[in-house]
């Protein structure tokens, strides 16, 4: 049997194998999942080891660990790719919006719900299936392999960076290949050669400092939630244009030729507003939908709180308010002095009746990938066969900064190829992954494989 054969005829096995792989509560941001995420990353070594890699480890960091697995099997001729993933989730909150349990993976038509299905843990064990498919037919795969799958991507890879510094030898290949994206629409397949960076923040506005009784004091102390809200107000423009001087500096404009190519991306408005729950789109007018969620900065508040939130009424003028912003960043602009820029002007524009605190949590840098590599043709052509039909070429909104590691550290450029669709839910309730495009991944990883090993590109 061939490796294509195989993996369609061990569809069902596939999907019970990533049905028990999503059960596993991994998320990484909170410390009481902390020996859940650990026993992910066994659960996906074990895999690994049964997949047919002579080789797979769990390798601690100071955070959660990295899986690593090797299989130089195609000898020192052949290319080697180093498939990156990542096995922990997002928190599943809020939980009552979920139509079935996050942690209990159902099957409805076509997709398969659960939190991780598709961000990344099903994208991720797609490759993992893919080898087992040449292993089980073939005896080795074509080309050499290593994996990296690690477990604190959605809280900003704090260990990552220095696990690949610290094993550069380990991590050597010659292209990169990432699947945690998604393409157009379930049968128009793309690849994406953008993503945007990120600088996040956390604002800390002190008023009072302890609670004051509203009735008492109000009208004579600035509330330090007014003050955040009339800072954050002022930050951007009816037109979702960012206000702070110097924060487009650095922004390099699309040129034509690329607008024009996103511009040939089908777009579906209807689609877009009925996946959004929005009546209508909002932001920079002179840029389209695409454009402004893929290649322009933006800044949004991911979270805002303080004083009373509880059922009922209470009169409190709150000691402390506080939100976390996050940006969006595009070439050329940098994270860090993205950072330093949007806290200097925060603290500039605090009113001297509130002291404002800014720390920087998180930056993740841009990523742009050339589009005429040799790996981009082999990726080009497995869509096609694929899908039965060619991949189109965009670029995407969110952040994946081990892109830019990969690049700046190992000098290796990546290939993302993805397979979630762009109503899966990432990050919110009822995420999920559309069956056939597990299906279809494993399929399009196994042509990609060949197509690297034949080097016939
Ligand atoms: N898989 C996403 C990134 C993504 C999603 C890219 C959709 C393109 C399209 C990844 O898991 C993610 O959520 N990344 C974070 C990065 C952050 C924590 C540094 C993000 O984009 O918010
Ligand atoms: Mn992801
Ligand atoms: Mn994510």
């Amino acid at each position: 049997m061939k490796p294509l054969p195989y993996a369609q005829a061990h569809r069902e096995r596939f999907l019970d194998e990533l049905k028990e792989f999503l059960t596993i509560p991994s998320v990484s941001t909170q410390p009481r999942r902390k020996t859940d995420v650990a026993r992910a990353a066994s659960w996906l070594r074990d895999k690994l080891l049964a997949a047919g890699f002579p080789k797979a480890m769990v390798m601690p960091t100071a955070g959660h660990p990295v899986v690593y697995a090797e299989w130089m099997a195609a000898g020192p001729e052949a290319p080697t790719v180093l498939v990156y993933g990542h096995y922990d989730v997002q928190p599943p909150d809020p939980l009552d919006e979920w139509h079935t349990p996050p942690f209990e993976p159902t099957v409805v038509g076509e997709d398969l719900f659960a939190r991780g299905g598709s961000d990344d843990k099903g994208q991720l064990y797609i490759h993992v299936k893919a080898i087992e498919s040449f292993s089980q037919t073939a005896g080795t795969p074509p080309v050499n392999v290593r994996c990296i799958f690690e477990g604190e991507e959605e809280i900003g890879s704090p260990s990552l960076g220095p696990f690949i510094r610290e094993n550069k030898s380990l991590l050597a290949a010659d292209v990169a290949l990432i699947s945690d994206t998604h393409i157009p629409s379930k049968d128009q397949p793309g690849i994406i050669y953008g993503l945007r960076g990120i600088s996040y923040l956390e604002i800390e506005v002190t008023g009072p400092g302890h609670d004051l009784h509203s009735g008492g004091y109000g009208g004579a102390v600035h509330n330090p939630i007014n003050a955040l809200c009339a800072m954050i107000a002022s930050l951007q423009d009816e037109h979702g244009r960012i206000t702070i001087p110097g924060f487009y500096d650095d922004v390099r404009d699309l040129d034509p030729e690329e607008r024009a190519a996103l511009a040939k991306v089908p777009f579906d408005r209807q689609a877009w507003l009925a996946e959004t729950g929005v009546t209508a789109d909002w932001g920079e007018p002179e840029y389209t939908i695409l454009e402004r969620t893929t290649a322009r900065p933006t800044l949004d508040v991911n979270g805002i709180w303080g004083g009373y939130i509880e059922a009922g009424a209470k009169t409190v003028l709150p000691g402390k308010a506080h939100a976390k912003v996050s940006m969006r960043l595009v070439p050329d602009q940098d994270p860090a002095k993205i950072g330093r820029l949007v806290a200097a002007h925060l603290r500039a524009i605090a009113p001297p009746t509130v002291r404002v605190d800014v720390q920087g949590l998180h930056g993740g840098e841009v990523a742009i990938v050339r589009r005429d590599s040799p790996a981009m043709q082999a990726a080009f052509k497995a869509y096609a066969a694929a899908f039965g039909r060619e991949p189109v070429f965009t670029r995407a909104g969110g952040s994946i900064p081990v892109v830019a590691t990969f690049k700046n550290v190992l000098g290796v450029d990546t290939i993302l190829m993805g397979f979630g669709l762009p109503d899966d839910n990432l990050h919110a309730p009822n995420e999920k992954f559309h069956l056939p495009n597990f299906y279809r991944g494993i399929e399009t990883i196994i042509h990609f494989l060949e197509n690297m090993g034949a080097r016939e590109v």
